[in-house]
């Protein structure tokens, strides 16, 4: 078990990747403080954890604000001592037009993506230092390395997560606190739901990456764990992108890879 007892949150753990986080976590014997701003979902995948022999408790926080952030780490510290662990899972995505995007989305969309995960990081960074050391895991996106149609605040925020995490890599190693971002492409959690299930785009973005299907949010767990296990402990300023392939290699349309037996 490589993080047995290891004091974990993971935010936006009720849903999707960061669920999928919470119960690798846990099968790596990992404690799990799940932060949502639906608190009904983290209570649901805690109870998941729990009726399978982990160790899990929910907390109702929204990441955008620093006062249910720091109240929900006073409980955690109180209870447990340390935090070995922070998952900045938590995001939302707004798609609309560049000029239909108003000031109230833009700035709910670096809220959530980039001033939560600042926030969080901020608020669990005293314990981590006290304790000599920590693992600081961004979930960031394909987002943060492209452009992408009809998503400026949501690109803007991802991005800014990439350039945190590095700036953060920097600020924070003397103190043995490493700091990685994830990269996620196209998994078909409740996030892309219906990209996934309808007929134009299911099938065919699932035929865009080099390994030919849509990414499950057990595709990305298994990188956070690594990230915060001592396997990892050469690694800070990094990203995993994990994306099938998506934004490394891209073929024109009508381009297919030749092989003898064609
Ligand atoms: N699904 C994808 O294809 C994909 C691709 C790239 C990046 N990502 C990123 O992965 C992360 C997880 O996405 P997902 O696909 O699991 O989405 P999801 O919608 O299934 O889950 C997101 C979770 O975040 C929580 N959340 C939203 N706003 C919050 C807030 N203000 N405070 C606390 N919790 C909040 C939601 O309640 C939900 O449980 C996000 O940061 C997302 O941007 C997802």
């Amino acid at each position: 078990m490589k993080l047995k007892a290891k004091i974990t949150i993971v935010t936006g753990g009720g849903s999707g990747i960061g669920a999928s986080i919470c119960q690798a976590y846990a099968a790596a014997g990992a404690v799990v403080c799940i932060a949502d701003i639906n608190g009904d979902g983290a209570k649901d995948v805690a109870n998941t954890i729990k009726s399978s022999g982990g160790m899990a408790s929910a907390h109702t926080v929204d990441v955008t604000n620093s006062g249910e952030i720091a109240s929900m780490v006073a409980d955690v510290i109180a209870e447990h001592g340390r935090i070995d662990t922070l998952v900045n899972n938590a995001g939302a995505r707004i798609i609309k037009g560049f000029m239909q995007h108003s000031e109230a989305d833009w700035h709910n969309m670096l809220n959530i993506n980039l001033t939560g995960p600042f926030l969080y990081s901020q608020a669990v960074v005293p314990n981590m230092v006290a304790n000599d050391g920590g693992s600081i895991i961004n979930v960031c996106s394909i987002a943060s390395f492209q452009g992408r149609p009809n998503r400026c605040a949501y690109v803007s925020a991802k991005s800014g997560l990439l350039g945190l995490t590095r700036a953060m890599a920097m600020d924070l190693g003397s103190k043995r606190i490493r700091v990685n971002a994830i990269a996620p492409g196209m998994i078909a959690s409740p996030f892309n739901q219906s990209f996934a299930e309808a007929e134009d785009t299911g099938d065919a973005w699932a035929t865009e990456n080099p390994t030919g299907r849509w990414g499950q949010p057990d595709d990305i767990s298994g990188a956070a764990v690594f990230l915060a296990t001592d396997d990892a402990s050469f690694i800070t300023g990094a990203e995993i992108k994990i994306d099938g392939g998506w934004l490394a290699a891209r073929a024109r349309i009508g381009e297919v890879p030749m092989w003898d037996d064609d």
